[in-house]
């Protein structure tokens, strides 16, 4: 499946009326924690598409690699599948109600929540084999290290393209629907 370049311009009226440009200003505390949990995972996978690379160049062995990555690589399996669980759950049924008009939207995030939970899957699984093969001094801990470093190069581009769309969609809701006319 290829990666969608962004949202259709259909689910982009919300962004249009309240421009990235302008997510500078003072935005709903709820609105800044979403953009804050978002960066939070964009450097948590900078850092483990950092350690992947060094890994492949020879700069990691696997014992280092497992240093660096199993740490940061448990965290964002942790809070991203927490952060999922509340979205679907428990905001994205709210803004169905607030704006009907983005429903679609909504039904496409949905959508990727669970594209993004088969990639969590099959990165925990790799991880646990590369942990394992670490943890036993195994010869074939290098095969799980380029497996692994090779699900976490599958898995970033659909993860960078819903976070954006996300926020395309959930930041000028929060601004829009939040005042006093609301
Ligand atoms: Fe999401
Ligand atoms: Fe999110």
């Amino acid at each position: 499946m290829g990666l969608r370049p962004g949202l259709p311009a259909d689910m982009l009226y919300l962004r249009d009326a309240f421009p990235r440009e302008r997510w500078t200003e003072a935005l709903p505390e709820s609105a800044a924690f979403w953009l804050q949990m978002h960066a939070g995972f964009r450097a948590q996978q900078r850092h483990m598409a950092d350690a992947a690379a060094r890994w492949r160049s020879g700069a990691l062995d696997p014992h280092g690699l497992h240093g660096t990555l199993i740490p940061t690589l448990q965290a964002f399996l942790q809070h991203l599948d927490g952060h999922h669980r509340i979205e679907s759950g428990h905001y994205f049924p709210q803004f169905r109600l607030i704006e009907p008009r983005i429903q679609p939207g909504l039904d496409l995030l949905d959508r990727d929540h669970d594209a993004i939970h088969a990639h969590l899957d099959a990165l925990y699984q790799s991880a646990v084999a590369f942990h394992q093969g670490v943890a036993a001094q195994s010869p074939g801990a290098s095969d799980h290290a380029h497996r692994l470093a090779d699900v976490l190069d599958r898995a970033a581009p659909g993860l960078i393209r819903h976070l954006d769309d996300e926020e395309d969609i959930v930041i000028p809701l929060m601004v829009l629907k939040s005042g006093p006319a609301a």
